[in-house]
């Protein structure tokens, strides 16, 4: 057991230990590997930081911290001799003055949902949830896209009642679009994913859960299965699992199996990602961070021939071990054997791949760029959407398509179903209705986006998704920006 006073003194980048759940940790050695920078570990040092961990991390994952950092218990008589966190964030939706933001009646658009979030949560909240790659071009892309595509409504064609359900691999939904995975939603809301999913139960959509959820896979699934009690839906409510594939094997077999053992109906392998894009905001708040505590103001010693002088990590980095950029199309085939269930692979951004995901024997593709966050200069998923239409029409059919990035209206979402998609993933405008109002704010995003999507099916004249078609768009000012292959020869490989 070790006393409050003894863990104090560890508060510096020779020497920097935590308390978390009453453990104590020596966590040196990590500081410079930090994903989310040294900075936020030093404002901890000597000090209890359960609190701030349970945000942005899941409870399982102090198991992946080496054996040798645990150091002890704590002595719970000594607690008060503990330091004092110096980061506590002056805001945090728990404690937001709630009177600030709008009653949520006057969201009426999903991009309502932006301003009150910004106003509640941290500034370091905020800088994950709306940060991008790089300029933030692939971001604009995705907004803009969506405006290059005019419907061509056809006219009186009694749309009285319109059916807006939708079945995702084989699961009824009550509308085509769900949830987007999103990490660390504890840093978002108090309430994390179960808060989402409670949204998500209570308006019978689907939901993709982020491997890098701040709570346990079965934590996530349980507040599901509990909220789906309470109501007698016609369309459960799925949860599918977002699958980073880590980079040591058992523990990628394992986690498969634990999504499983949960109840998880499909996997959703994210592949955009072999490594972290340009998260340009982060960086510079890591540096101010940095900053902050003293790390840059003296410049790491060097002696000749060391290395591993201290080096703080400045963010822009994954959890070590969770994404592995050594992953090929053949590890697919171990994943499908350990897995058996249905596979989508989130993060298609080209014609060709889209046709290996069909040989390599996936149900679904995701076209999506990871909401801007991942490669400089991405192609929106509608172009990607149109680029299958044109070079590989034959995945339509025999796949089913999602895409995701940039959608705010519900009109956006036939948009794509009248390309051939089958359903939408919305992200950010869930995140900050989540931020602001909790699982109320996640069903008033679902009920704006579903009334724009039930008026634009009758605007257009029609009544039931099935009836969605490709001439009920002209799609042609992004048609004129596509990508033509130069020869003959890349054309006959697609
Ligand atoms: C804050 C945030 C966290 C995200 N975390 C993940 C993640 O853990 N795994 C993943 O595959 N995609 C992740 N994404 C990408 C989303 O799943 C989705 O592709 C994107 O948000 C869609 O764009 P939109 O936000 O414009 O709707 C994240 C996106 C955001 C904004």
């Amino acid at each position: 057991m070790l006393d409050g006073a003894e863990v104090a003194k560890h508060n510096s980048k020779s020497s920097c230990w935590i308390v978390l759940d009453s453990q104590v940790y020596d966590i040196t050695s990590f500081l410079a590997e930090h994903p989310g920078g040294a900075a936020i570990l030093l404002k901890h040092g000597g000090a209890d930081a359960t609190t701030e961990f349970n945000k942005y991390h899941s409870p399982d994952y102090v198991n992946d911290l080496p054996k040798r950092s645990h150091l002890g218990i704590i002595n719970p008589a000594t607690l008060g001799q503990l330091n004092a966190p110096k980061s506590a964030e002056s805001k945090s939706s728990a404690s937001a003055d709630l009177n600030k933001i709008p009653h949520i009646s006057l969201c009426v658009s999903a991009t309502d949902f932006e301003a009150p979030a910004k106003a509640v949560l941290s500034h370091k909240a905020w800088v994950y949830a709306s940060s991008s790659a790089n300029t933030g071009l692939s971001l604009r892309k995705n907004i803009d896209d969506w405006s290059l595509i005019n419907f061509r409504p056809r006219v009186l064609r009694n749309v009285g009642d319109v059916d807006m359900r939708m079945s995702i691999l084989g699961h009824l939904s009550e509308l085509p679009f769900y949830l987007s995975p999103m990490g660390t939603m504890g840093m978002i809301h108090s309430g994390a994913e179960p808060e989402m999913v409670k949204g998500a139960v209570r308006k019978g959509i689907h939901m993709v859960v982020s491997t890098a959820s701040s709570k346990t896979t079965e934590q996530i699934m349980e507040s599901c299965i509990e909220e789906q009690k309470w109501l007698n839906n016609a369309s459960p409510t799925c949860l599918f699992f977002q699958y980073y594939i880590p980079v040591n094997r058992e523990r990628a077999i394992a986690l498969l199996k634990k999504a499983k053992a949960a109840g998880y109906k499909g996997i959703w392998i994210t592949v955009d990602t072999p490594v972290l894009g340009k998260r340009t905001a982060d960086r510079q708040l890591q540096a101010e961070e940095a900053l902050s505590v003293g790390l840059l103001d003296v410049p790491p010693a060097r002696e000749p021939g060391e290395e591993n002088a201290f080096a703080p990590a400045f963010g822009g980095r994954a959890v070590p071990g969770q994404l592995s950029p050594h992953t090929t199309w053949g590890d697919l085939k171990w994943i499908r054997e350990e897995w058996g269930g249905p596979i989508v692979l989130k993060g298609i951004q080209c014609a060709e791949d889209a046709k290996l995901a069909l040989e390599s024997g996936c149900q679904g593709i995701l076209l999506s760029n990871h909401g801007g966050r991942q490669i400089h200069s991405a192609p929106s998923a509608l172009m990607t959407l149109l680029e299958i239409r044109t070079y590989c029409p034959e995945v339509f059919g025999e796949l089913e398509i999602f895409l995701d990035g940039g959608v705010r209206d519900g009109a956006d979402v036939l948009k794509a179903l009248c390309l051939g998609a089958t359903a939408v993933g919305v992200g950010r405008p869930y995140l900050y209705a989540l931020a602001a109002y909790g699982a109320q704010g996640i069903g008033r995003c679902t009920d704006i986006l579903a009334e724009e999507l039930a008026t634009a099916m009758r605007l257009l004249g029609i009544t039931s998704l099935d009836q969605a078609r490709p001439d009920m768009v002209n799609a042609s000012r992004l048609i004129n920006e596509m990508w033509r292959p130069e020869s003959p020869a890349v054309r006959s490989h697609l």
